[in-house]
């Protein structure tokens, strides 16, 4: 009786063994296989999507209203220089869910490339996500001279160092970005330094002799949009930058009627829209 116990015991012991031994090798052939070379290592831990665009290039996009109306550069209202209130004017692009800020300002001529130029209006569009945590708009908004956010206030500014043109800032953690200098956009002249280390991305606009207003890129010296999971150092990056925004997302609605992708501009309610201030 005691030896079949034993024997049993054994035999359970070895069992157990056994299998301890199978998992450990396991174990061990899938470490070493993780640590033959980075790819591997790469390979395990970055998702599948990173670096696989959506779509091949950027859309072509028309900016259209709330009921599938094209938006026309008319009916985008301007701020000046003693401009009290601006209303958020915010549209998707590259993909869906990626908000940018549409702004209007008279009197200035913004340099750069993929600025719509009307009159003495310059009209340009910046990425609404914040280069420093991700905050978007309306946390991250544009302020003109007159609206200096409570907190930026609080950090020192006052109306005397309020930059004429105004500024977008973050709420979140007091980024600031001036649009005047359109994609080299990142402040840091005023009381406190921004804790973003990059300009907000430039969405490229174009008009056309009906007035439509499309967006059509990105400008490529500006860093990736915050969010996509590679994140360069700042500088001119091409390609590379196009291929990771448009990765991990949802391509624009296209629009069958106008035969081609569409993204609908939002307005807030702090500021007559369409129409001029
Ligand atoms: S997320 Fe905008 S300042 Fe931190």
């Amino acid at each position: 009786m005691g030896d079949k116990m034993n024997e049993k015991d054994d035999t359970e012991s070895n069992g157990v063994d056994q299998t301890r031994r199978t998992f450990l090798k396991g174990a061990a052939a899938s470490l070493g296989a993780l640590l033959v070379g980075g790819v591997s290592v790469e390979r395990f831990f970055v998702p599948k999507s990173r670096n696989q665009p959506v779509t091949s290039s950027y859309p072509k996009a028309i900016i259209v209203d709330t009921s599938g109306n094209p938006v026309t550069v008319s009916q985008i209202p301007s701020a000046t220089t003693s401009s009290s209130n601006y209303p958020i004017m915010s549209f998707n692009y590259p993909l869906q869910d990626e908000p940018n800020i549409l702004i209007r300002l008279h009197g200035i001529k913004i340099p750069g490339p993929g600025i719509i130029y009307s009159g003495r209006d310059s009209i340009l569009a910046l990425s609404g996500i914040c280069q420093h945590l991700g905050c978007t708009v309306p946390l991250l908004d544009y302020h003109p001279h007159e609206s200096i956010p409570f907190e930026a206030q609080l950090i020192g500014y006052t109306s005397a160092n309020w930059p004429s043109y105004g500024l977008l800032y973050c709420k979140c953690h007091g980024s600031q970005y001036d649009p005047t200098k359109g994609a080299d956009n990142l402040y840091n002249d005023g009381p406190a330094p921004s804790p973003a280390n990059h300009s907000l991305p430039q969405v490229f606009l174009e008009t056309d002799s009906n007035g439509y207003i499309y967006a059509s890129g990105m400008n490529p010296v500006n860093a990736v949009i915050r969010g996509h999971l590679w994140q360069p150092d700042g500088a001119v990056h091409g390609k590379l930058v196009e291929s990771e925004n448009l990765s991990g997302g949802t391509e624009l609605l296209f629009d069958s009627r106008l035969n081609m992708y569409k993204t609908v501009i939002v307005s807030s309610s702090n500021g007559p829209w369409p129409g001029s201030l």
